[in-house]
């Protein structure tokens, strides 16, 4: 038995990246997928990957802007129309551009929280009537390592990502009752575009010394523990933060 069978879940930011290797996992293990990235030629290749690949479920791409409410909620209405309902949502859209206090502009703070968090309010906001419509849900917030003990450099994103933490375990308490489950991951360091656009090669060799496991994360590698917050293996986990990487 897949452990996603016949299920409907929204990825954002799955055109590539985390996002990417999640939505191919969830397909894999039964589930449609809605793919709302900003990134129509990386969505749209996702979204023929999966529907070339897997017999039985059905890969959408939406193009959207997660930190808009108009996108959010056409997205949704969207996915509902094409698949009849909503069982997941994994909140992955995200930017990484890194700053001190002075080096970051009230432009850059509004778009960082606008993109990283006010887009998760939005889509859990819109998306959470049709799981209560349900009966129950999983929503999977992803957070980073720097949300739980903040970064150099990073003041817009790191605030971001413990506002998303914050965001998970007060939804978790409000939505138990309706069977909705909301957890969080925070992953460390994963070789993704982002990770590799603010980091030169031998910065990136410089950091790997210092990695437990010595080694970066494979996308692959976060997705599998969303897969795990996603299905019934999870039954009882709500309001948890998974730390991917080590917290060290
Ligand atoms: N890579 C890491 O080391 C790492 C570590 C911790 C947390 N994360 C988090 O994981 C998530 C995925 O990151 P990734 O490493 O795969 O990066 P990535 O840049 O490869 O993927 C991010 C995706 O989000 C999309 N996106 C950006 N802005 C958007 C918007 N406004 N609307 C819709 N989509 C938008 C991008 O187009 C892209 O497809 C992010 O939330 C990131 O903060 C990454």
């Amino acid at each position: 038995m897949k452990k996603l069978e016949g299920k409907v879940s929204i990825i954002t930011g799955a055109a590539r990246g985390i996002g990417r290797a999640t939505a191919l996992l969830f397909a894999m293990e039964g589930s449609n997928v809605v793919i709302a990235d900003i990134l129509e030629k990386e969505g749209k290749e996702t979204e023929d990957e999966i529907n070339r690949k897997f017999e039985g479920v059905k890969a959408l791409f939406i193009k959207t802007d997660v930190s808009k409410e108009d996108d959010v909620k056409n997205m949704i209405e969207r996915t509902v129309k094409e698949f009849g309902g909503i069982d997941v949502l994994v909140n992955n859209a995200g930017i990484l551009p890194l700053g001190t206090i002075e080096e970051t502009s009230v432009e850059t703070w509004d778009r960082v929280i606008d993109v990283n968090l006010k887009s998760m309010f939005l889509c859990c906001k819109y998306v959470v009537p049709y799981m209560i419509k349900r009966g129950k849900g999983a929503i999977i917030n992803v957070s980073s390592i720097n949300g739980l003990m903040g970064g150099r450099r990073m003041v817009a994103y790191a605030t971001a990502k413990a506002g998303v933490i914050g965001l998970t375990k007060s939804l978790a308490l409000d939505l138990a009752p309706y069977n909705i489950r909301v957890n969080a991951v925070a992953p460390r360091t994963i070789e993704t575009a982002m990770y590799r656009a603010y980091r030169k090669p031998e910065q990136i060799k410089e950091r790997i010394k210092t990695i437990p496991l010595g080694r970066l994360g494979k996308p692959e590698e976060v997705a599998s523990v969303i897969l795990f917050l996603a299905s019934d293996d999870a039954s009882y986990v709500i309001g948890d933060v998974i730390v991917i990487g080590g917290y060290y």
